[in-house]
């Protein structure tokens, strides 16, 4: 397939790093967001140079604020060129009781997940109309699909996530540009391995593959959706999550 440009955002992360080697794989060129670790910036550069990437650039920015994302795909314009893939992956939780969450808690999981994906999007999305090509993935959660528990901020973001997606489909389904979203189930990255030890076991045993899912999976399924071969899917919510949820 034809080399185009792909960004990643948080892609420094367990699922992030994952979801840049594939596509760099894919031949690529691969641009991340980071907020503040710097210090790997190298290591992630060197990685993707490993897998084939025919280049990796690593801006920096807040993606829950408009202006740093606007200064980033300035800089990402200049240094790297135009974006035709878009994955908004960039994503925290502050788990906590209903009872017990804070305005603060709610307020940074709703800006970090849901803002995000209209302060990054509305950068590149012109363009890729435009163009007449584009790929627009969002990384929600099965959470974001069936509620969960301690995270009425972070199921809440990652639901807002789809109805971003079902609506911004609609509208750009006539100009080339598929809008998806994928709704990863508990994977071994360290936003699962920071649970408590027994709540992460009591939750793996409800998976009918009875395993957590590794991150690389969920890169090759974005892969995928970033192809030539994925035009003909747009606003669709792609579970991938070992059978924990199912409709
Ligand atoms: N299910 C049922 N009851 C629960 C519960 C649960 N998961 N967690 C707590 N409770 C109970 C408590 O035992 C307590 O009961 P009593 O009042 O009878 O003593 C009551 O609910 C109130 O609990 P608290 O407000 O004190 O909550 P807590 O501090 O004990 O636990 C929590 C809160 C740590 C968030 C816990 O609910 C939890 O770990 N939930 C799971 C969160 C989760 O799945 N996070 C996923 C992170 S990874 C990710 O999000 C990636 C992805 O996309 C999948």
């Amino acid at each position: 397939m034809s080399q185009k440009t792909a960004l990643v955002t948080g892609g420094l992360g367990g699922l992030g790093s994952a979801i840049c080697e594939r596509l760099g794989r894919a031949g690529h060129a691969v641009v991340t967001t980071y907020t503040s670790d710097k210090g790997r910036v190298a290591q992630w550069r060197e990685h993707m140079q490993g897998c084939g990437a025919p280049s990796a650039y690593a801006a920096q920015c807040d993606v829950s604020d408009w202006d740093s994302c606007a200064a980033m795909a300035e800089e990402v314009r200049s240094q790297v060129g135009e974006v035709d893939i878009l994955v908004n992956n960039a994503g925290i939780t502050q788990d906590s009781s209903f009872k017990k969450m804070s305005h603060e808690g709610w307020d940074q999981v709703l800006r970090t997940n849901l803002d995000s994906v209209f302060n990054v999007t509305k950068q590149f999305a012109d363009g890729m109309a435009e163009r007449g090509w584009g790929r627009i993935i969002n990384v929600a959660s099965v959470n974001g699909r069936k509620g969960q528990f301690g995270q009425c901020n972070y199921a809440a973001s990652k639901a807002g996530m789809h109805g971003f997606t079902m609506s911004l489909a609609r509208e750009m389904a006539r100009k080339g540009v598929t809008v998806n979203t994928v709704s990863p189930g508990y994977l071994a990255t360290d936003m699962v391995m920071d649970m408590k030890e027994e709540v992460r076991q009591q939750i793996i045993e409800t998976i009918p593959v009875q395993r957590l899912g590794e991150p690389d999976e969920i890169g090759s399924l974005i892969a995928y959706l970033a192809s030539e071969d994925a035009g003909f899917i747009t606003g669709a919510n792609v579970d991938i999550n070992g059978g924990l949820h199912m409709e």
